[in-house]
């Protein structure tokens, strides 16, 4: 049993903090948020992540994790420290490092004996050494630590899947003992393991996630090539997946990519070679395609209902992706706004977004099914593919509309059905096709 703390209970610190403690370890869990550590104490999470209150209680229970805001309490006769704190964009792009210099200064004033710091935020390559140099300016006194960077590739929504089954767990560090004693923590896990150096690591987790999103925008850019030569991107992308070096994954077109990763990573990584002088031509075609996506959709809202004046559009799902209440540049929010601007009034249904969207944007109004939405709008825009809206009644559906017009961002009807529904049905990169192979 090591003895870990964990600064940060966002979406990574907190699945990592229990996702540990399950494994056997004793963790204490801190953020400066007082709100977030009360809610904890009592059970309550501050992010919805599926079986994550089970885990928390279960290990809670068992005394392995506890919650806390103060430095002192949790890195008092720590082995590790994991920093997970966000990092969000700053202004041109690169990430806003001011969270973990603050959790490193606060670590290096109160650690009391030799200290392994872990990073899991994302951070610009380099910062790792940084980190090092400023837990060692802010040291009362010598106390060896080393600094070994973890990159953090779990996905939101499958985020204890994830952390339980990792693909891999890349480790870098100057000190290989330390990285050493950290790959010992995951071994449970039973995944393969990778020791490199610092920046080497940092630079794994910016290629992996620069290079998910290079295929969400190329499917998508291929979705619109198959819009106008009558192809099906979603059956394209099928047929491309079966060759083993291709795979079957992000190849979903649709409005391509949000959340508080993909978007936030790819224009760091841009920054990063922007700053050494090199042109990231393949990222910035990446971003501008991601950008695209948004004003497309509108585009093919307009083009179903006329000018939106006066209009009720329905959107259905707010958040980023399904399975999660995280509306970091969530899509439709995005196309709301736009839709809004334009005159639009707009109407919304997610299973878990709503509270959250209503505080971003008091302007949407909720609807509390999906049906209840449908009633009286001009349109409706499917933004998330949550399962609830993948066996709707459409025929009720299209009852209740004022004219029978769906337009899905996510591509998860089939075209021809809709048409014999007699919808006006228009998706992302489905060109016409009425199943004769001659008319193509
Ligand atoms: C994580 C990573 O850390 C980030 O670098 C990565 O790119 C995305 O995933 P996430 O877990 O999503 O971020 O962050 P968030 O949900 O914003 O949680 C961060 C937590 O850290 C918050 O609860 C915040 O209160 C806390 N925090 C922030 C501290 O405890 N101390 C600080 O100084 C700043
Ligand atoms: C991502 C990475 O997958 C994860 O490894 C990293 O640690 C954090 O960032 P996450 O942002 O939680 O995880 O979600 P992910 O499932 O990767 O989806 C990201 C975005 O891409 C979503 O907006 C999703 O809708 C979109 N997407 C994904 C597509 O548009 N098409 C696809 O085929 C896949």
């Amino acid at each position: 049993m090591k003895h870990i703390a964990v600064v940060g209970v966002g979406y990574v610190g907190l699945v990592s903090a229990a996702g540990f403690a399950d494994l056997g370890n004793r963790v204490i869990a801190l953020d400066i948020n007082e709100e977030r550590i009360k809610g904890l104490k009592k059970g309550i999470m501050p992010i919805y992540e599926p079986g994550l209150d089970e885990l928390v209680e279960r290990n809670v229970a068992s005394e392995r994790l506890s919650f806390t805001t103060s430095y002192p309490e949790a890195i008092k006769g720590a082995d590790f420290v994991f920093i997970a704190v966000g990092t969000p964009s700053g202004v041109d792009g690169e990430a806003d490092l001011k969270y973990v210099k603050s959790a490193a200064e606060s670590v290096a004033q109160v650690m009391d004996g030799p200290l392994i710091v872990v990073n899991k935020s994302t951070v610009p390559v380099g910062t790792g050494d940084w980190i090092a140099e400023i837990i060692r300016t802010s040291q009362p006194k010598p106390i060896p630590f080393a600094v070994v960077s973890c990159p953090e590739f779990l996905r939101e929504g499958s985020a204890i899947l994830d952390f339980m089954n990792p693909a891999r767990t890349v480790l870098g560090s100057q000190d290989y003992e330390a990285a050493d004693k950290v790959a010992q923590l995951h071994l449970p896990l039973r995944a393969p393991i990778m020791i490199t150096n610092l920046r080497t690591a940092e630079m794994v987790k910016y290629a992996s996630n620069a290079f998910l999103a290079t295929r969400i925008s190329f499917i998508n850019e291929i979705a619109n090539i198959c819009e106008e030569l009558g192809a099906d991107v979603k059956e394209v992308s099928t047929g491309m997946g079966y060759d083993a070096r291709i795979g079957p994954y992000f190849l979903d077109a649709g409005l391509g990519y949000g959340g508080s990763c993909f978007p936030k990573d790819v224009k760091a990584l841009a920054h990063m070679a922007h700053e050494k002088g090199r042109h990231p031509q393949l990222l910035q075609a990446v971003m501008d395609i991601n950008d695209d996506r948004r004003r497309l959709i509108v585009e093919k809202i307009r083009e179903g209902v006329g000018d939106f004046e006066g209009k009720v559009i329905g959107v259905l799902g707010l958040t980023f992706k399904p399975n999660t209440d995280d509306l970091r540049d969530a899509p439709a929010l995005d196309i709301a706004e736009r839709l809004l601007k334009d005159g639009a009034t707009v109407r919304a249904y997610d299973p878990v977004g709503m509270p959250g969207a209503a505080k971003l944007m008091p302007a949407i109004e909720m609807a509390e099914d999906a049906y209840a939405l449908a009633e009286g709008a001009d349109a409706l825009v499917i933004c998330t593919e949550w399962n609830e809206f993948k066996q709707l009644d459409l025929q009720r559906i299209k009852g209740l509309l004022r004219n029978p017009i769906l337009i899905d961002g996510r591509n998860i009807y089939e075209p021809l059905y809709m048409a014999e529904l007699g919808f006006t049905y228009l998706a992302m990169g489905r060109g016409y096709n009425d199943g004769n192979p001659t008319n193509g």
